[in-house]
């Protein structure tokens, strides 16, 4: 096996480490925590999750304050994460690896399904509730300090039938916070579940519905300032399918692009139903931005929807573990494309433009200024330098300028890049980038600083052990390690 398969999908450790080494110098400005969400381990006893997508859920803190770097880890203590532990068994169905079952168990988990509670692939502050979030409902609150699991709560309270994105929209002025669901069944379902983060009570209420015979796998969804877009790509499942359960989740949905793309927009304040527009085939995970285009009288006649588009799903083929072990596994490098999405007149397909043909993949932006704004010019993201292997760039794309610029190193393959703007910045990008990164040689991950602007490094926190290749975090200027603020 290569070195950053082994690294990167082997284990992490459970540990604390109060004064992680620093090498340069980080902004004295640069105050708070990064709160990240991945898979801690591949492997259960003798038995290995096939994908990517899969595994058991583990947070990870890095607070900075005065300089300093301190760092936790931690397992979601989920019934999952209880059965690994105890019994050396994966016990529950995740995205693509079904649990190890009897044949006689297997028969029976046809009439009963369980949904995994391994929520590792987000992290979102709703209502000053911390959650590690999961494509299933279950959604599982944390202490963002102790990272000690608090319990779980959900967007749509019920068990088999429901899948979520982990990607909801927060929109801390309107004190709200918007979630995709989709409701397999006799009659499936998309439906908008919205919480009012004014109170503390996570009780979702339905926003917008539309019925859907065949449903997409959908992992995020886009919100501007007046619309809700759901895109529906050709990525479809047939309800019966997963209600029987023969193969895991993901392998039961089947790409038909002779249907297309159908760009579905709702009005963010009612929930109507606005309009629904064909486009071109593609697939995606990550949508980037979305906005409204105002007509001089102030009304909208297009929304916009930027996103990190594929021609195809096979992205999804590529990574499974076996695929990635190949020596000649390509990743399909996805691209910053617009769609515009008409709102009057008579309907017409949407038309899709790339604004950069830098691949990029797991885009983030000053979500808190820029989402929802016209303005928004930078996407920060992770990118492949080379044809082989798994993501080993930083790249920024500037929307504006359509050039982009990019971060790597030698064996060193980064996570997401997560912005941390500085207080009172005026400039887009006046900030840093975090980024955690793998250094495959030496088996070990650093929590890189970058500056947003310069895309330079700016400094590192070393680990002495590896972090696996996760998907999404947060950062949060307001919280900080245990203690408060490390000792200066
Ligand atoms: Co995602």
């Amino acid at each position: 096996m290569t070195e950053f398969m082994d690294a990167g999908f082997g284990r992490s450790p459970e540990t604390v480490i109060d004064d992680v080494p620093v090498r340069g110098t980080l902004p004295d400005w640069l105050e708070g925590s990064l709160l990240r969400n991945g898979p801690g381990t591949f492997q259960v006893g003798g038995h290995r999750y096939r994908h990517w997508f899969d595994g058991l859920a583990m947070l990870h803190r890095f607070s900075i304050a005065g300089g300093r770097v301190s760092y936790a880890n931690r397992f979601l203590e989920t019934k999952a994460w209880s059965a690994a532990r105890d019994e050396g068994r994966i016990a529950y169905p995740e995205f693509a690896t079904d649990p190890c079952r009897s044949l006689f168990a297997r028969a029976m988990a046809v009439f009963d399904p369980q949904v995994t509670d391994s929520a590792k692939v987000n992290i979102a502050r709703v209502a000053e509730h911390f959650l590690a979030l999961a494509e299933t409902p279950i959604q599982v609150e944390f202490d963002p300090q102790t990272l000690a699991t608090v319990g779980v709560t959900g967007w749509d309270t019920s068990t088999f039938g429901r899948m979520t994105t982990v990607h909801p929209h927060l929109d801390e002025g309107r004190h709200e916070a918007i979630n995709l669901v989709t409701r397999y069944g006799a009659a499936s379902q998309y439906a908008f579940r919205r919480v009012d983060t004014s109170t503390t009570d996570l009780a979702a209420t339905t926003l917008a519905t539309r019925r859907v015979r065949q449903p997409s796998y959908i992992h995020s969804f886009g919100m501007s300032e007046r619309h809700l877009v759901l895109v529906e790509f050709p990525l479809v499942v047939n309800p019966v399918d997963l209600l029987l359960w023969r193969t895991p989740y993901i392998e039961n949905f089947r790409w038909r692009p002779e249907r297309g793309t159908r760009f579905h927009v709702f009005d963010r304040a009612t929930g109507a139903h606005v309009r629904t527009v064909r486009g071109p085939t593609f697939f995606a995970f990550h949508h980037v931005n979305a906005f409204d285009h105002l007509t001089p009288d102030g009304r909208v006649d297009e929304v916009v929807v930027d996103l990190v588009a594929y021609d195809d799903a096979a992205v999804i083929e590529a990574f499974y573990l076996h695929r990635l072990e190949e020596p000649d596994s390509r990743i399909p490098p996805g691209t910053l494309r617009r769609y515009r999405v008409s709102l009057a007149g008579p309907a017409r397909d949407a038309e899709g433009e790339e604004l950069c043909g830098t691949g990029i993949e797991l885009p983030s932006l000053d979500y808190a200024r820029m989402n929802t704004s016209p303005e928004h010019r930078y996407v920060y993201g992770v990118g492949l330098s080379g044809e082989r292997g798994f993501y080993d760039e930083l790249v920024k794309i500037d929307i504006a300028a359509r050039s982009s610029a990019r971060w790597s190193a030698p064996g060193c393959y980064p996570g997401e890049g997560v912005f941390a703007g500085r207080p009172g910045r005026t400039a887009e990008d006046d900030g840093v980038v975090l980024s955690v990164v793998l250094d495959a040689p030496r088996g070990t991950s650093f929590l890189l600083v970058l500056d947003a602007a310069t895309f330079t490094e700016v400094a590192r926190a070393e680990l002495p052990h590896p972090v696996l290749f996760g998907y999404h975090g947060q950062f949060y200027d307001d919280v900080a390690g245990p203690g408060g603020a490390p000792a200066r």
